[in-house]
């Protein structure tokens, strides 16, 4: 306990007294290169943790990103569903998990360039029929 005590009584304290932090504002204007870069790691530490916050108690505005998976496929439908009858498969189907295949719904290797361009790691699904 020790430890942590003399951080938060005596090294902190000691550290935030040492910042640079001018007592008007035209101080910040007279501030040298060297003051602003000792600003920068509480600054970034300030930061963070109310980004932290924010996400921890708005999480609705980090999940607000809406990413439009299907940019190509049936866009006139307001879904698209497929169905294959598995007596109809051959050996072995391939089908398209990536949305960019041009023979919807089976893979057609789209998804090795969208994996190129995104550095995504999404692949078929493949299935094969017990001989
Ligand atoms: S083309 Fe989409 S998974 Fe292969």
């Amino acid at each position: 306990m020790e430890p942590i005590a003399s951080l938060v009584k005596v090294s902190i304290p000691n550290y935030l007294s040492g910042l640079p932090i001018p007592n008007t504002i035209g101080g910040w204007f007279r501030l040298g290169v060297r003051d602003w870069l000792s600003l920068v790691p509480p600054t970034a530490l300030l930061a963070g943790l109310g980004y932290m916050s924010y996400c921890t108690f708005c999480p609705e505005a980090t999940k607000s990103i809406k990413v439009v998976v299907n940019r190509k496929i049936k866009k006139d439908l307001p879904k698209v569903v497929d169905f294959i009858d598995v007596e109809d498969l051959t050996e072995k189907a391939v089908f398209c998990r990536c949305w960019k295949s041009k023979n919807w719904p089976y893979c057609d290797g789209a998804h090795a360039a969208h994996n190129n361009e995104t550095c995504d790691n999404v692949g078929p699904l493949i299935i094969t029929k017990k001989q």
